[in-house]
């Protein structure tokens, strides 16, 4: 249902009478697009969302998917995907979105109207605008597109937490100084190439690096003279057990950003059998087969969003403190990475009609089409959305 403005918060863009019109008490509603369980995907209106204290409201110029736009669109594969959430307040599932800040909550201080940031939540991403929580978002320095920010959002968290929070390796802040080998296994999807970017600046080495046809969106930022390597999934499980074995015979760290029955097999077969860590981007009956000897951990992004953290130091009601913070630090450094030319987004295709492609591209996700690439949409081009259609 539609809801009347409140005049109380600073808005942006400031002269945008189609968005902002506080002395005639206008409806304000927006477009946003709904994936329902069978992909098809309607647009439809809503209400433009009103910030909480701790969330920025984002008037969103480009917005990217991720693989979990088509997995959770069905409400009990989500379910097995991330268990029950706390969590879940908006209609449309987007994550990604990048933009400027339109309006701020009463305890944000980091971040004010007409900033350009980028933003990752649970949802809210597929709209005209979407909600931002604070230690989700970041700036976006000049000389950064809304198109290359909005690649990173939950990929370039996911990495920092397989890498950080499960495999607990050096930060960048804090580089390594001695060798340590990591496999990174799907090192051209999204999560993958953002853990070897990261890994890189932490000065973890030797990483190895397993990826298809889409390598070379790592190759440049591997450092040969560290002892980094490519290899190719595609040469089969002997080949790559014998050359990871060459370079990192007693290896403790891999982080797998693909996770299934094959990745598990090869990892484990490389794998010490004791002290070492298995960090997965998904969960799943597959590393039921890791051994015993071997700690599993899974990446957890939904987990920034909820009210508790069940590895929390006081138990499962533990409020959720460190993985927020952890956010905030890894959002800020993407910042600094960015302005230092440190880091670079995922390479990407934007998909023509806004929104209007957005079925077209979580099918395209679903069955692989989109080979090294995120697939981003420009929310200005959507059908029904004012001053383009
Ligand atoms: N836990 C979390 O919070 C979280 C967050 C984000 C994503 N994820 C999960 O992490 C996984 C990766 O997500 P993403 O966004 O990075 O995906 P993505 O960018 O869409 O991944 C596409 C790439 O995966 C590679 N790939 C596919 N099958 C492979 C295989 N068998 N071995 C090695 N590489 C393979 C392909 O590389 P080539 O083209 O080189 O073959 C392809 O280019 C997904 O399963 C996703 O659901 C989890």
């Amino acid at each position: 249902m539609a809801s009347v403005i409140n005049t109380n918060i600073t808005q942006y863009p400031p002269n945008n009478l189609q968005i902002f019109e506080p002395r005639s008490h206008r409806l304000l509603t927006m477009k946003e697009a709904i994936i329902h369980p069978d992909l098809h995907v309607t647009i439809e209106d809503a209400d433009i969302p009103r910030p909480q204290p701790d969330e920025v409201i984002i008037k969103i110029v480009i917005a990217g998917t991720n693989p979990i736009d088509w997995k959770g669109a069905d409400e009990a594969n989500a379910r097995a995907l991330h268990g029950d959430l706390d969590n879940h307040p908006h209609k449309n599932a987007g994550k990604d979105m990048a933009g400027y800040v339109h309006s701020i909550g009463t305890k944000v201080f980091d971040f004010k109207p007409g900033d350009r940031v980028v933003a990752l939540n649970h949802s809210s991403g597929f709209a005209e605008y979407g909600v931002g929580p604070a230690h989700t978002t970041a700036h976006i320095p000049d000389g950064i597109s809304f198109e290359e920010a909005a690649t990173t959002g939950l990929a370039y968290i996911t990495a920092a937490l397989g890498l950080y929070r499960n495999l607990r390796l050096p930060e960048p802040w804090n580089p390594a100084t001695e060798d340590t080998p990591l496999v990174i296994y799907g090192a051209s999807s999204a999560v993958g190439a953002f853990a070897v970017k990261l890994a890189v600046l932490s000065n973890i080495h030797p990483i190895i690096a397993i990826a298809g046809g889409s390598g070379n969106t790592v190759a440049s930022v591997l450092r040969a003279d560290k002892g980094d390597i490519l290899l190719d999934y595609r040469t089969g499980k002997d080949a790559l057990v014998q050359s990871i074995r060459k370079t990192a015979p007693n290896l403790k760290y891999v982080f797998d950003a693909i996770s299934n029955d094959e990745t598990v097999d090869i990892l484990t077969s490389v794998l010490a059998p004791k002290g070492s860590i298995y960090a997965s981007s998904l969960p799943g009956d597959q590393l039921k087969k890791i051994p015993s000897g071997v700690k599993v951990e899974i990446a957890f992004s939904p987990g920034l969003f909820e009210p508790y953290d069940p590895s929390g130091p006081d138990g499962p009601k533990s409020p959720n403190v460190a993985p927020r913070a952890f956010s905030h630090a890894f959002y800020g450094y993407l910042t600094f990475a960015w302005s230092e030319g440190l880091i670079t987004g995922h390479p990407y295709k934007v998909l023509p009609n806004g929104l209007g492609s957005l079925e077209e591209g979580v099918k395209g996700l679903r069955d692989g089409t989109n080979h090294g690439l995120k697939y981003l949409y420009e929310i200005a081009a959507t059908p029904g959305v004012s001053g383009r259609n």
